[in-house]
């Protein structure tokens, strides 16, 4: 197993280059994409991913948890699946270069992967869940996990990382040939001040109302106004509380493996 240290670096370096236009402020808010807090590393040092056959990252974004996996499991075949690879998403191709790390894009949505059945011997998908949810709604969540469930071989491991409560992850794998092995939760070695804060909560609630994928002008000015002040609150509850602000809940990682079928 590669050393800790040198995933730190690894990040640090793929951070600062990341960041490197940013003012102060958004490189504190930009730069938790690389790492996540630390719970990306944590996931990677837990995942029981075998060495043989190749892994798909569903929902992989602009492939930081990629970049991740390819530092922790470098012989490993990565495949990344995200519904487009425009705007911010646009920049996988350099952040995976920048990483050192060689992943095959493909651009299709998780309820519909574009893979026969049994390709994969491994199968993750980090802060995907809540966005197709966000998007697609729970039937869409449902439909995302039995295409992976379907694309994973006998036997194969499937990696869930979200903010999701168990109970949640649990619902949503019922029925489905896949059992879970693991549950476990970090919560973000994160700290942020009222600047920081203020501006995430703005930038949070656009991207937010990006993945919700409806044109009407009202409709989305009204989901902002309403995940803004959401999140609002809950900013002043945490720097009343504790006098700093974490912006994310802790990371909840549900580790399954897929069931030979009677
Ligand atoms: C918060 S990002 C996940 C972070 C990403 N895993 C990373 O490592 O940087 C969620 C991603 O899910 C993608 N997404 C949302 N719905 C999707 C769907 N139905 N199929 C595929 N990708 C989807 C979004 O485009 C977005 O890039």
């Amino acid at each position: 197993m590669i050393p800790e240290s040198i995933v730190i670096e690894k990040e640090r370096k793929l951070r600062d280059w990341f960041t490197e236009d940013c003012d102060p402020t958004p490189k504190i808010i930009d730069g938790l994409d690389i790492g996540w807090g630390g719970t990306q590393r944590w996931a990677t040092a837990n995942m029981p991913v075998s060495p043989a056959g190749p892994h798909l990252d569903f929902c992989c974004g602009y492939g930081t948890f990629l970049a991740q996996l390819g530092w922790r499991f470098p012989d490993k075949e990565l495949f990344g699946l995200n519904i487009d690879y425009t705007g911010p998403h646009r920049m996988i191709r350099s952040l995976l270069a920048e990483a050192g790390v060689k992943a095959s894009l493909v651009q299709a949505d998780a309820r519909n992967m574009p893979f026969a059945g049994g390709v994969f011997s491994s199968v993750s998908c980090f802060l995907g869940l809540q966005d197709i949810r966000i998007g697609f709604g729970d039937s869409g969540i449902c439909e995302a996990l039995r295409e992976a469930s379907r694309v994973l071989r006998e036997e194969g491991v499937l990696v869930l990382l979200d903010e999701i409560p168990f109970e949640e992850f649990d619902a949503f794998l019922q029925g489905m040939s896949l059992r879970v092995m693991k549950r476990c939760e970090r919560a973000l070695d994160v700290r942020w001040d009222r600047v920081a804060a203020e501006k995430a909560i703005t930038l949070y609630a656009r991207g937010y109302v990006k993945q919700k994928r409806t044109i009407d002008e009202e409709e989305r000015v009204r989901i902002y106004d309403e995940v803004y002040t959401r999140m609002k609150s809950e900013m002043e509850r945490q720097l009343r509380d504790s006098g700093y602000y974490v912006p994310f809940n802790s990371v909840r990682m549900v580790t399954c493996k897929k069931t030979v079928r009677a």
